[in-house]
């Protein structure tokens, strides 16, 4: 297949543009987008087949289910139902934004979007070419990060092209997604709210409006995963990942003593400590003082060390507060390895 692929501008999106991938949508077409977290994967969710072609473009496990995305809160009702009060307190909070929330799912979503769940993942994505695509597509989009699955999620077009260029009908390229992780996921079906995936909202946000969450931990003794995207690898690049997790000034002689043994390994680092490897193969990652820099460019940058070849990759760790939550639960799923220093 011949993949479109379509330059727009994320601030003033042509509207010619997006009626020709509206249409694509219309027509049960895949279109790649972005969104203000990660480069998405769209298709109409309404429409099954389309739903399936998610699944073997990306060769998703099929059990792992896919966010829907609206243009707006007021379209909630059209693929949710028992919509609590709490639920729609942080919707109208947070949306549009980086947060997915869970709800019980309405009988004509297909259970491909739900992955054979009764509940659906929901959000309103905050950036001007996901919403006018949505609005005009007339439909919410089914839409998993635009990855094949297990890669890290793509935050610039060419990771899109990279993964899915010839497998989908149209991308619209714009500039590098803002927050480079995906939304925070939300289930509030129980009494206590628990997050199953760090994201883009943080934990502080979330406890601020309804009080105490939790995290959801996967341990090796759970036999039914709650979010079933939680029990693979995930987000990883080819290269194999050891990730030293400890107090910063431990961290950097554990890794200055590594890299005599790796001798060809990358290291991905911090701007403040970049200074403490003689190696060539350090990135900086971004800035210990603003963990968003870190967030924005941590999947890129996990790329970037598969350009190089790296074989391996040691990477230092960050604290877990704010943004910095999500970094580490990204980090955690792409290591071979973590060291405790
Ligand atoms: O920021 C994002 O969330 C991006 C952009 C494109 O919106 N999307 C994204 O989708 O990251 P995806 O498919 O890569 O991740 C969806 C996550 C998975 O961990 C999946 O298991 C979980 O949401 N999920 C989806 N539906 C669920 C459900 N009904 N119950 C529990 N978890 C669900
Ligand atoms: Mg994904």
């Amino acid at each position: 297949m011949k993949t479109k692929i379509i330059q727009i501008n994320s601030q003033r999106p042509d509207l010619k543009k997006i009626e020709l991938a509206a249409k694509v949508i219309q027509k049960g077409g895949l279109v790649v987008f972005p969104t203000e977290t990660v480069y998405g994967l769209g298709a109409n969710v309404f429409n099954q087949p389309a739903v399936k072609k998610i699944f073997q473009v990306k060769k998703r496990p099929l059990d792992n289910p896919v966010i829907v995305h609206l243009a707006s809160i007021k379209d909630l009702e059209k693929v949710a139902q028992k919509i609590s009060f709490q639920s729609l307190k942080l919707a109208k909070k947070f949306w549009p934004g980086p947060l997915t929330l869970i709800f019980k799912k309405k009988k004509n979503i297909p259970s491909e979007v739900s992955g054979g769940l009764e509940t659906v993942a929901v959000r309103v994505p905050k950036h001007k070419v996901a919403l006018a695509l949505i609005k005009k597509a007339k439909v919410p989009l089914a839409a998993p990060s635009a990855n094949l699955a297990g890669r890290p999620s793509p935050t610039k077009v060419e990771h899109v092209i990279e993964d899915l260029e010839g497998k989908v009908e149209m991308i619209l390229k714009a500039g590098p997604t803002k927050i480079g992780l995906e939304s925070t996921v939300l289930d509030l079906s129980d009494k206590k709210p628990v997050i199953l995936r760090p994201g883009g909202t943080s934990r502080e946000k979330i406890e601020k409006e309804i009080g105490p969450v939790s995290i959801y931990q996967v341990t090796k003794k759970i036999k039914r995963v709650k979010s079933p995207g939680l029990k693979y690898r995930h987000y990883a690049p080819k290269a194999k990942l050891i990730l030293i997790i400890g107090s910063l000034s431990k961290i950097v002689k554990k890794i200055q003593t590594m890299v005599r043994r790796y001798k060809k390994a990358g290291i991905l680092a911090s701007q403040e400590t970049k200074k403490f490897y003689p190696s060539k193969l350090v990135l900086v990652v971004g800035a210990r003082k603003n963990l968003r820099t870190v967030a924005k460019n941590l999947f890129a940058t996990l790329r970037k060390f598969d350009e190089k070849g790296v074989k391996v990759i040691i990477a230092e760790s960050f604290p877990q507060k704010e943004i910095g939550l999500a970094i580490m639960n990204r980090l955690k799923k792409a290591a071979t390895k973590i060291i405790k220093v």
